[in-house]
């Protein structure tokens, strides 16, 4: 069994507020990220594979057809969108990152071909915080869950 690993970014807005709250206790909860009008990330997040290696390409998979299964189901999405209110992805999802690594690995799972499974997805939202999402029979090494 082989991990394979490729990073992404994009940038959007987002706003962190839920229905469950009220207003006061969106603002005491989520602070500055409850802006009314939403703020921006630079987001990153990287895509754990796991399979077999191809015995004709010796790769795990074809790295165009990755990068355009992740163009077409989740960049084209997210870049450069407000999260909560142009994407499909996140209607009536709290944007997280924790939420944002769920819906990614959700998203991407269902359409890789077989033989290439979702490891994990780990989600940036800035420097100082990340979630990862991991499918939970994943036998992930040690060294994933650093930085
Ligand atoms: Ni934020």
């Amino acid at each position: 069994m082989l991990l394979f690993k490729r990073r992404y970014h994009f940038a959007a807005a987002h706003r962190l507020h839920s229905p469950h709250l009220s207003d006061a206790e969106n603002k005491a909860v989520f602070l500055q990220c409850n802006n009314a009008n939403g703020h921006g990330h630079n987001y990153e997040f990287e895509l754990y594979l796991e399979g077999e290696i191809n015995p004709q390409t010796q790769m795990l998979m074809d790295l165009v057809e990755l990068d355009k299964l992740v163009e077409t189901h989740l960049l084209d999405e997210v870049d450069h969108v407000f999260l909560d209110k142009d994407t499909i992805l996140f209607k009536g999802v709290i944007t997280t990152a924790e939420n944002i690594a769920f819906v990614f690995f959700q998203t991407l799972d269902a359409v890789l071909p077989s033989g290439v499974d979702l490891a994990a997805v780990r989600v940036y939202e800035s420097r100082n915080n990340a979630a990862i999402y991991q499918r939970p029979e994943a036998k992930l090494p040690p060294f994933i869950y650093q930085s």
